[in-house]
């Protein structure tokens, strides 16, 4: 990875901030894209003594719950950053209450989806002009739980936290497929992976007793890296696209999110709500 710029976000912790270690390690500049800039660059500072020298960390502020935000953070991303080789759609909620994003939109969908469905696209020119380049988008198994209800993404329904969590998932993967189909012959990749089940941060608003039982039975964040590292270094994935793995096996995901007229509706549907050109 010497010499590749690497935007990832939600770096400063679980699988995010082990994902930037090892790609520094290897070399690579990593853009680490934060809500909170001091947790942030706690993170950096804490990864900078475990690169031994390797790659550069920088700690950028965005907030995926604010489509300003996002806006912000690409137009620096563009008005400074020479190339971006990898962008990691990492970033991950799932709030246990009903809650939404300073856009209106609920917390999980705008978060785990519509946000970065926004910084994706307004990055897409600078991924273009460094091709071959690559977009791995972080999902889920649960995914296959999930269904797209258009009728939803504003909060219009009663609040299960799974299930608008498996459905941000599923989101994730009808547009990582939906995306790979319009970058065909671009060099720019597009693919969506899940890191499996691993214990980290994500289950802050979880019950003490859920959160004890997670810490015991799921994995350590460093088997979580292998899945995402793989499709976003792996030399022999250099050309796939529109693919699923779950951890480091490709698998196929659900019918739905193969669906080429379920990704055309929520591509569509999302450059609305973005207010996109
Ligand atoms: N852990 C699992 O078992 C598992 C399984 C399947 C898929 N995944 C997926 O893996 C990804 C990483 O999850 P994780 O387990 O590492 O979770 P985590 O430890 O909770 O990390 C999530 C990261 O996202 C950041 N984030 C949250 N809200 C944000 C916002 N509004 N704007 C920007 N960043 C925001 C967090 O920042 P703060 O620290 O500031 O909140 C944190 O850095 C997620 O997409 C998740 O859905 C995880």
């Amino acid at each position: 990875m010497d010499g590749k710029t690497v935007v990832l976000t939600g770096a400063n912790t679980g699988i995010g901030k082990q994902t930037t270690l090892e790609l520094a390690k290897r070399g690579a500049r990593v853009v680490m894209a934060c809500r909170d800039l001091a947790r942030g660059e706690a993170a950096r500072e804490e990864l900078l003594a475990a690169t031994d020298g390797r790659g550069e960390l920088e700690v950028r502020e965005l907030d995926l719950a604010s489509l300003a935000s996002v806006r912000a953070f690409a137009d620096k991303a563009h008005a400074d950053l020479s190339r971006i080789d990898v962008l990691i759609n990492n970033a991950g909620i799932f709030p246990q209450k009903a809650s939404k994003t300073i856009d209106g939109f609920e917390s999980q969908f705008g978060v785990n989806y519509l946000g970065p469905f926004l910084l994706t696209n307004l990055l897409l020119e600078k991924l273009k002009a460094s091709a071959p380049s690559r977009i791995v988008h972080l999902t889920s198994m649960l995914h296959t739980k999930g269904t797209l209800d258009f009728d939803s993404f504003r909060g219009e329904k009663p609040y299960k936290a799974s299930v608008a969590y498996n459905q941000s998932k599923l989101a994730n993967i009808v547009f990582s497929n939906e995306l790979a189909r319009r970058l065909e012959g671009t060099g720019v990749t597009s693919n969506s992976v899940h890191p499996g089940a691993i214990s980290t941060d994500i289950t802050r608003e979880m019950p003490w007793i859920a959160r004890k039982l997670i810490g015991l039975m799921f994995k350590d964040v460093a088997h979580g890296v292998k899945g995402p590292l793989l499709v976003a270094t792996d030399p022999s994935l250099a050309t796939a696209s529109g693919r699923y793995w779950k951890e480091t096996t490709e698998m196929a995901p659900s019918d739905e999110a193969l669906d080429p007229a379920v990704g055309k509706r929520l591509w569509d549907e999302s450059v609305r709500m973005c207010g996109l050109a």
